[in-house]
Formats: structure tokens, sequence, C-alpha cells
């Protein structure tokens, strides 16, 4: 048996490492083991406890308001320990957090494989997102193994020189998530069951980005505006735990009755609600991932996307943080069927729920337990376009 050591921290990273353990736990070659940093802890745990996943280490390293090197030298230093004490085949790490980097790092130094899940994304802005940009960066320089969800990724990674035999499109093992969580059966509790049966349209709303922290006042400010120009109209923004937000977020959307400041939801609710809403507004990668496979259009409120699948496939429009332009786009979305109904189309140019299946066959096909390699993720956008509902 192969030991792989699967390291996160982060909320995205669990949601999305999620079914990758489930599969591996599947195999007769591998034995998963999970350290998670908790980087985040709430809002981990919440996952943890959705997908049933005990961690076999836990370095419990997140402090309020933690600072970027307080993140990096706790994991590292608990991280190299682990990796010591285990003695993996190999270490996974996920997307672009500082526990991705730092966990490809500490492998690094102790010589261990690294496989990079979601590798490839970029928008070849150093400082947008910051600072995911560079930590996915460092990471693919760090990685043996590089699973790009899509040929963009893939052709990302070919113009840094990875060598092409080394990179396997498996598709975003976010969409095996959502697969695996939507298809239970569910009942909102009822804090969220009187928001989703009223009459009123309803926005979901996420922001965390550490890159929009100085425009979340706008940001804020455009999302009062909405609620003041459109009276049927409920928001619904389930906020993160970073103090910053919740305190801008409190002070410009709170006491409204028709804001409904909740907080993080579990990540079963949340798809819940994603499935239930007219818009969403985000600054989050995984929900940009995620929405277009639900059929429901997004604005998202970033400067650059590393995610231009559903951009150029018209079912997220990429507003800027600017908030005129935030306020413009949203409103253009509520006033104007044709342009809504023009976005709204249900299609998943990331992936199609069997991504953790290509990367478990693209570690026996490394470790040499298989001679077959997989087959890429192909998606292709005319075949899978479904227009409005
Ligand atoms: C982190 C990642 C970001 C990812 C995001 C997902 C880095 C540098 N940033 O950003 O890439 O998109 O997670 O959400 O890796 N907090 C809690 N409880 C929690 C989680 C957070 O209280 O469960 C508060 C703490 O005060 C913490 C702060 O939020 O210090 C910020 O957390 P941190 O992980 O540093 O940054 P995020 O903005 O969450
Ligand atoms: N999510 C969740 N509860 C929430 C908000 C988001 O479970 O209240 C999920 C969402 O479905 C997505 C992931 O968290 O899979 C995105 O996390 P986040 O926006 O924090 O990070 P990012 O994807 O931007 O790194």
């Amino acid at each position: 048996m192969h030991k792989a050591l699967l390291i996160f921290g982060t909320r995205p990273e669990a949601i999305k490492m999620a079914p990758l353990f489930l599969e591996l736990k599947k195999s007769k070659h591998f034995e998963p083991i999970v350290v998670v940093t908790a980087q985040h802890r709430e809002m981990l745990d919440q996952v943890l406890k959705i997908f049933n996943i005990e961690p076999d280490f836990d370095l419990d390293i997140m402090k309020p308001g933690q600072s970027l090197e307080g993140i990096t030298i706790r994991a590292l230093e608990g991280l190299c320990n682990i990796i010591k004490r285990v003695n993996p085949s190999i270490v996974l790490v996920q997307g672009d957090t500082t526990t991705t980097y730092v966990g490809a790092l500490a492998a690094f130094y102790h010589k261990i494989a690294v496989g990079h899940v979601e590798a490839g994304l970029r928008t070849y802005d150093k400082f947008n997102p910051y600072p995911e940009e560079i930590n996915r960066k460092m990471t693919t320089c760090l990685a043996d193994l590089h699973f790009a969800p899509t040929i963009t990724s893939f052709n990302n990674l070919i113009k840094e020189n990875v060598k092409k035999e080394d990179i396997y499109i498996t598709g975003n093992t976010v969409i095996d998530s959502l697969l695996h969580i939507s298809k239970r059966d569910y009942d909102f509790p009822p804090i969220l069951n009187s928001i989703i049966n009223s009459p009123l349209r309803k926005i979901l709303v996420t922001a965390h980005r550490r890159e929009n922290w100085d425009e979340m006042k706008n940001i804020f400010q455009a999302i009062k505006k909405l609620v003041e120009n459109f009276d049927d109209i409920h928001i619904i923004f389930p906020v993160h735990m970073n103090p910053k937000i919740r305190f801008d977020a409190q002070n410009i959307l709170g006491n409204n009755s028709r804001v409904s400041l909740l907080e993080p939801l579990d990540y079963e609710a949340f798809i819940h609600v994603m499935k239930n809403c007219y818009l969403i507004l985000t600054d989050s990668g995984g929900v940009q991932e995620e929405a277009p496979s639900l059929g429901i259009p997004v604005v998202v409120m970033r400067k650059t996307t590393e995610r231009p699948e559903a951009l150029k496939a018209n079912a997220v429009v990429l507003s800027g943080t600017d908030g005129e332009k935030i306020y413009d786009t949203a409103a253009r979305l509520l006033s104007d069927k044709t342009f809504y109904l023009s976005m709204k189309k249900k299609l998943n140019p990331y992936g199609d729920g069997r991504a953790s299946f290509r990367i478990l066959r693209s570690l026996e096909y490394f470790f040499k337990l298989s001679s077959e390699r997989p087959e890429d993720f192909r998606y292709d956008y005319d075949d899978n376009l479904i227009s409005e509902t």
C-alpha cells in the first residue's frame, strides 16, 4: 500500500479534496492519510462533518486575523514534522491557498513526490488574486504530477514548460462534490426555509478575497443600493468569518429586513440555497465553478478570473470591484429579462463528476500499478450548451 498524505486547511480545499479522499479509501493500492493545517477552523470543520472525514493529524494553526507569514510559518513547521513521521509515497495538495503552497514545500524539503490538484489556473497578475496567483505558481514548481481541471489550465502549464506527460486533465473535483452532495434529500432549516419560500427574488452574496479588502465597503454599498432600488429582492449573505469582512458587512448591510447576514452555511445548505437563487454575486473561486452547473448566472466581483471557461460560455460576467459597475451589472440582470436569460444556462466546463477517479487512475499510472494512462476530461462547449429554463 502506498501512503498518500492529503494536506488541506481551508473550506474550499476540504470540499475539493473530500471526493479524492473517498476515492482513495476505496482503492486497494493507496492508504489515504489526512493532515489538516486548520488554517480555517469552523469553516473547515463544517466540511469535514458533511463528508464524514476524521483527520489523522490536525495542526490547529488558525488565529483570529492571522497574517500570511503567520500561517506560513506555523504550517511549514507542523507539516514537516508530520511528513517526517508518516514518510508517505506522495503528498497531495489542492488549489492555491497558503496551506497548498506550504504543503508542497514541506514535501519537497523531505524529497516526497507532490501531486497538485487543480493545477494550472492563472491570471498572470501577481496581486490578483493575492496571494493565490503566486501560491499556485510556486506549487507548480514543486509538483511532480499536475492535475489540471481543464484544457485551459493544461495549456497554461505547457506554456510554463511543465512536461506534457506530467499533466493529467481530470476535471475539477468540486463537481464530484457538488454531484455527490446535491443528490441527497435535503430540507432547509427554519431560518432558511422562510427566506427561500418567500416570493422575492433571492440574490446570494459571498465575499472574502484579500485583494478586495480595501474595496469591500464599495462592494457592500452597491449591494445596499440594489436592495433600495429593487423592492422584490432578498439578499442572502453567509458572511465569511474573517473579522474584517464581518465588520464592513454588518456596518453597511446590517439591520435591513431584506438582507440576511448569516453565519457561513454548511456545504449542503449552501448548494441548495444556490439552486434556489435568481442571481449570485461573488468573489469566490469555487462558486464560479459550481453555479454554472446549477444554471445560476453569476456576477464575479473581481478584476480578473483564472476561470475563463464560464466567462467564455457567457454563464458568468466579470464586473470588477468598482461599486458602480457591480450595481449596473446586477441591476441589468434584474431588469433586462433577455440579458438575464442569455446568461441562464446550465453547463459544466469544469468537470463531469469523475475527476477524483481520474486522479486515482493517474496515481496508479505514476506508481506503475497500471500501464494505462487515464483518458483526459474533455468539454465541448457547443454540445453542452443547454439554454434557459
Ligand atoms: C483563505 C485563503 C484563500 C481562500 C479562502 C477560502 C490564503 C492566504 N487564503 O482566505 O485563498 O480563497 O481561504 O475561504 O490561504 N476565520 C475564522 N474561522 C474560520 C475561517 C476563518 O474565524 O473557520 C477568520 C480568522 O480570523 C482568520 C481569518 O478568518 O484569521 C482569515 O482566514 P485566512 O485563512 O487567513 O484567510 P481567508 O481570507 O479565509
Ligand atoms: N461555501 C459553503 N458555505 C458558504 C459559502 C461557500 O459551503 O457559506 C462553499 C462553496 O459552495 C464553494 C466553497 O465554499 O464550494 C468556496 O469557498 P470560498 O468562497 O471560501 O473560497 P474560494 O473558492 O474562493 O477559494
